[in-house]
């Protein structure tokens, strides 16, 4: 297992090229696909936060801008903020294009370098379950300061109140049945939570809690700065976007087989490739596939070559 000490260190050694910087945000291997990906992420987001022209945009955890570069055109501003000094500089490749994107190196559980009151709207995706519950907190702390109140902010977590992320957890469960503490934790691990949890850390960090989206192996929060904002009007708009940010079941079925067979061996990786072939069932069967593929081709020295006629762009 990884032991490296600390967040920067462990993200910088994920990303000392652009290929496996795009491996380790989200299984993406190619431009292509991670703009595929990043248009769906960024479809969610806009749906979740309601993104105007004029709005300025902090993300925490951008990685190498997939989410970004999809949102930066729709926007006033947006300001990519993240760990890893080696994510920011392929994010600073990618987004070089565009003059209203800024990039910030965190070096704590804050945004200490951004000035209080200056994003209309914040978000996060894929970063809080690779984090401790207390930096978890207080980057929900530090963002109820530099966000405006009345402001918006979404994110995600890994959510065990629901069967398929209860199954992810339990995946991390083995290897640490027998190891001894203080070898056992690879300080990004996996790490869960529920809406419970989200709540409740929403509510002391100073945000009331639009919506929450857990019907999935995900927590998907939409939550306000306390002081401002019409509430009950953004609850009327969450809930009647609803199918344009939460995951669908075909999501939630497609990842239960990828953790069927490429975590637990409880299916073969050749019928979970199969359930990815028909792309008239929706957009997430394509992105599946894609995803599965690129894993599978980085692991073909142990799980043998991919079938051929499973194999379609
Ligand atoms: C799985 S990637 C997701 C990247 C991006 N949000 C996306 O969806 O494409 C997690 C990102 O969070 C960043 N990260 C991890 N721990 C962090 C921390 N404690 N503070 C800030 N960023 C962190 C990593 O460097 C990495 O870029």
């Amino acid at each position: 297992m990884l032991h490296l000490p600390n967040y920067k260190t462990t993200w910088d050694a994920k990303s000392t090229t652009p290929v496996h910087a795009m491996l380790s945000v989200d299984g993406s291997a190619s431009e292509e696909r991670i703009r595929a990906t990043g248009a769906y992420t960024a479809r969610q987001v806009m749906a979740a936060l309601d993104l105007k022209s004029t709005d300025r945009v902090l993300e925490l955890g951008c990685g190498v801008g997939r989410i970004g570069r999809e949102l930066a055109p729709h926007i006033a501003h947006w300001e990519g903020s993240d760990i890893s000094a080696n994510m920011l500089k392929i994010a600073r490749e990618r987004l070089s294009g565009f003059a209203n994107a800024g990039l910030t190196e965190l070096t704590r559980s804050n945004f200490k370098p951004l000035p209080d009151a200056s994003f209309d709207k914040a978000y996060s995706i894929a970063v809080f379950i690779h984090m401790d519950k207390e930096d978890f907190y207080l980057y929900l702390e530090d963002w109820a300061r530099v966000v405006k109140p009345g402001g918006l902010l979404f994110f995600d977590t890994w959510n065990t109140s629901h069967p398929s992320g209860w199954r992810r957890f339990a995946v991390e469960l083995n290897p640490f049945r027998d190891v001894v503490p203080t070898e056992r934790k690879d300080v990004a691990r996996n790490q869960f939570s529920n809406p419970e949890e989200v709540r409740s850390f929403l509510d002391h960090a100073g945000f009331d809690v639009v919506e929450m989206f857990s019907d999935s192996p995900w927590v998907q929060a939409i939550a306000m700065r306390r002081g401002g904002g019409d509430i009950e009007a953004e609850r009327r708009r969450v809930r009647a976007a609803k199918d344009r940010i939460a995951y669908s079941p075909l999501w939630t079925e497609l990842f239960d087989n990828l953790i069927a067979s490429q975590l637990e061996g409880t299916m073969s990786l050749t019928a979970a490739l199969e359930t990815m072939q028909d792309d008239s069932r929706g957009e997430e069967v394509s992105l599946f596939r894609s995803a599965f593929i690129e894993v599978w081709r980085h692991n073909e020295e142990s799980w043998g070559p991919i079938p051929e006629h499973l194999i379609k762009p």
